[in-house]
């Protein structure tokens, strides 16, 4: 994680969690390792996501070697260290943290985890978003003590309208939070898990919208037979489980909430709501036979105006798929416009090839060189965010690539366009684009791919 002044790294240690400081140019160790432990997991296959908010760290990973206690934990700064109820499926049940992001008073986790609320036999697994207040102080001395008073979580729905609905329950990255034409927005990365029909999807969620779900009605389970039900507003005690104390007012801090109060939210972390996308249906869907996407990184300065957002999703074939995002009319309908799909592994410095070594541990994007950068199990690959230079043999196809980082340039090449590069032929670009509207309508039927090699094949003969 990164501090202003420096580094706090954490790593394994062949078993033994470990954390130290480390200066951010130089890498130097500063001071001694202390225990990693619920900051960071005993095994790197297991979860691990944390962030810096107001000096203190705030973890979401395992604490034991068998993986069973999971934790959301703050530790360091000046506050007092509060996690998780431990064992209690209520809170958490075989989770895989994603990510960890600050939003206003709050730490929002992203996650997925086997849902509790199903009346069902076989486990199925669905993705949440859980928040805390950066400013809980833990409980009383009778409840909740040392552990957090405002945890609450409810599901993220990403799935596609029809008469049966169709979901993507498995969360695998998100995107930062992204300002983006008046909001603020999170993007999500799913899939169909693996025992159903392959498939990975993007879903945005508006982080007001997503808030609100928090203000809204708690779910419960009255005996372990019953199903889950709506908690009625009138069981609900004051003030409000899982608020952030306000400074001044009766309960200005957490420890001196009722026990009541607290009771309430120890058993009642789930809402009843699940948190709606943006649009009511995904950004991006792609069903293919063999392969899943699980990494995203998003461009939202893409082009030479640093106007246009595009995605660059990586699949466990080790490639990355990049779509062009096109807002229309106002951002809950986007259409996705297929660009290019790259290899990211590269056989010459990753060694041997497999599907194991072709497994994307992650994906991030530099800006500075306008490149991306594959962390895959014994190599790092860069590569660069557009490949222009294909296209250069005519102006047609430089142009039919939509692809924003690249224009036809002086010297009558297809070039990547620079920040504040002038492009030639506008005008031409923009008939092209007109052209495109056909290939728009059937990307709304679901044929993402097929329209824009149509339309691609139609514009190069
Ligand atoms: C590392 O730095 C943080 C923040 O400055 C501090 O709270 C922590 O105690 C330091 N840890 C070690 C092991 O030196
Ligand atoms: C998910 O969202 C869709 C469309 O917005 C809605 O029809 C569906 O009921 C929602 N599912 C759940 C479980 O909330
Ligand atoms: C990006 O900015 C340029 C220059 O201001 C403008 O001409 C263009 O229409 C913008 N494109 C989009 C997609 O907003």
């Amino acid at each position: 994680a990164v501090q202003t002044d420096g580094l706090f790294v954490c790593g394994t240690n062949a078993f033994n969690p470990l954390c130290a400081n480390y200066t951010r140019d130089t890498l130097e160790l500063v001071g001694e390792p202390v225990s990693g432990m619920a900051r960071c997991p005993y095994d790197p296959r297991h979860a691990n996501v944390a962030v810096f908010a107001d000096g203190s760290l705030f973890t979401g990973t395992v604490t034991d070697f068998l993986a069973i206690d999971a934790v959301i934990y703050r530790s360091l700064g000046d506050s007092p260290a509060l996690r998780t109820v431990k064992h209690d499926s209520k809170w958490f049940r075989e989770p895989f943290f994603v990510s960890a992001v600050e939003y206003g008073p709050h730490i929002y986790f992203f996650f997925r985890e086997m849902a509790m609320e199903f009346h069902h036999l076989e486990k199925v697994m669905v993705s949440r978003v859980a928040r805390v207040c950066k400013a809980d102080l833990g409980g009383s001395q009778r409840v909740l003590e040392k552990q957090w008073t405002t945890f609450l979580k409810a599901r993220l729905n990403c799935s596609v309208p029809g008469d049966s609905h169709f979901y993507f329950n498995l969360l695998h990255a998100t995107s930062n939070i992204i300002h983006m034409q008046g909001r603020d927005v999170i993007l999500g990365l799913f899939s169909t898990p693996p025992n159903s029909i392959p498939g990975s999807a993007v879903c945005v969620f508006d982080m007001q919208q997503l808030a609100h779900v928090f203000e809204g009605r708690f779910k419960e389970q009255k005996s372990p037979e019953s199903i889950w039900t709506p908690v009625p507003d009138e069981a609900v005690p004051k003030p409000r489980p899982g608020g952030c104390a306000i400074q001044g007012s009766k309960f200005s801090t957490s420890t001196t909430l009722p026990d009541e109060v607290l009771n309430f939210v120890k058993t009642h972390p789930l809402m009843d709501e699940t948190v709606p996308l943006l649009g009511h249906r995904p950004w991006v869907v792609k069903t293919m036979g063999r392969y899943q996407l699980t990494a995203m990184v998003v461009d939202t300065e893409a082009g030479p105006h640093k106007n246009r957002t595009v995605l660059f999703l990586g699949s466990t074939r080790g490639t990355i798929l990049k779509f062009l995002m096109i807002p229309n009319g106002d951002l809950a309908s986007h259409n996705s416009v297929f660009l290019e799909e790259v290899e990211g592994f590269n056989p010459d410095k990753c060694g041997e090839d497999s599907p194991q070594a072709r497994q994307l541990l992650s994906l991030s994007l530099d800006r500075t060189s306008h490149t991306l950068l594959l962390a895959f199990p014994s190599c790092l690959v860069r590569v660069p965010t557009s490949r222009c230079h294909l296209h250069t043999r005519c102006m047609k196809s430089c142009l039919a690539s939509r692809d924003p980082y690249c224009g036809w340039t002086r010297g009558s090449t297809c070039s990547f366009l620079r920040p504040g590069t002038r492009e030639l032929r506008r005008r031409k670009r923009k008939e092209l684009e007109e052209l495109t509207s056909e290939g728009h309508h059937a990307l709304k039927q679901g044929q993402t791919q097929e329209a824009v090699h149509r339309f691609r094949g139609s514009v190069e003969h």
